[in-house]
């Protein structure tokens, strides 16, 4: 399965994105976050491709304009999803790609993926306890605050942590998605000059208010 979004595809990774993989994947401030060792050398980007990002779903976050690799993104089952219907979602990026907003797109085609095309009801997402960037892309997402788990182990880094799980509905990301639209279309008509800037506010503050009152950001 290829996935697209405005500035990126997501499509399974290959043995050739080794080398990019282990530019990022070597980062300290990458893995160790989301509860992975940073990679080694290209040749254990390579072992990652062969036994962990050839599983089902998991996608390399590409760059549309060169095609590149920059990050990783996938829908998995485990504790937290463990029902047919659900999956839990999880992702990274490289630093020098942080702060443009890619995972939330990425995360969003997935979310879409998952809900209108796999049949899912229930999407997972989690970070530890002090992943600030992840919480905050969860919170965008519109993402709901479930639960916090004390004592998890973390094998691959041989640490205990706090884990903070929240969970997507089918019926808020449908929610989510229509306030998305009604923005982009409010946007669209002031652009446009079929709307007044009054009128633009005008609407543009109800739509905030009815927001705000179903917990959508
Ligand atoms: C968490 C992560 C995937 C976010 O991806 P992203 O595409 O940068 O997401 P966003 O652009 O929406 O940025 C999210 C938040 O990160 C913070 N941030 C952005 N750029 C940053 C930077 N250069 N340095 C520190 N924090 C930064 C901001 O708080 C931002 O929130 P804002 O949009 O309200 O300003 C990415 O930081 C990452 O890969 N981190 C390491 C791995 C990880 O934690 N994975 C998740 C495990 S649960």
């Amino acid at each position: 399965m290829i996935l697209e979004t405005k500035r990126l595809i997501l499509r399974p990774w290959c043995e050739d994105d080794a080398e990019e993989l282990y530019k990022y994947a070597r980062d300290p401030e990458v893995g160790p976050p989301a509860g992975w060792p940073p990679h080694t050398s290209v040749e254990n980007s390579l072992e990652i491709i062969r036994t962990v990002l050839s599983a089902t779903e998991t996608y390399a976050v590409c760059l549309k304009e060169n095609g590149k690799p920059i990050g990783s993104i996938g829908l998995h089952r485990n504790d937290l999803a463990e029902k047919d219907d659900e999956y839990e979602l999880g992702y990274w990026i490289g630093k020098p790609f942080w702060g443009q907003g890619f995972i939330p797109e990425a995360s969003r085609e997935m979310l879409r993926y998952a809900f209108e095309e796999l049949g899912m009801n229930r999407i997972w997402c989690g970070y530890y306890d002090g992943n600030e960037k992840s919480r905050r892309v969860q919170e965008k997402l519109g993402f709901v605050y479930h639960h916090t788990t004390e004592g998890l182990e973390v094998g691959q880094m041989n640490e205990i942590r706090t884990g903070h799980s929240n969970l997507m509905t089918k019926e808020r990301y449908q929610k989510v998605e229509l306030f998305r639209e009604q923005k982009k279309l409010l946007d669209t008509f002031l652009e446009t000059g079929a709307i007044s800037c009054a009128q633009y506010e005008k609407s543009f503050g109800d739509l905030c208010d009815l927001m705000e009152m179903h917990g959508v950001e």
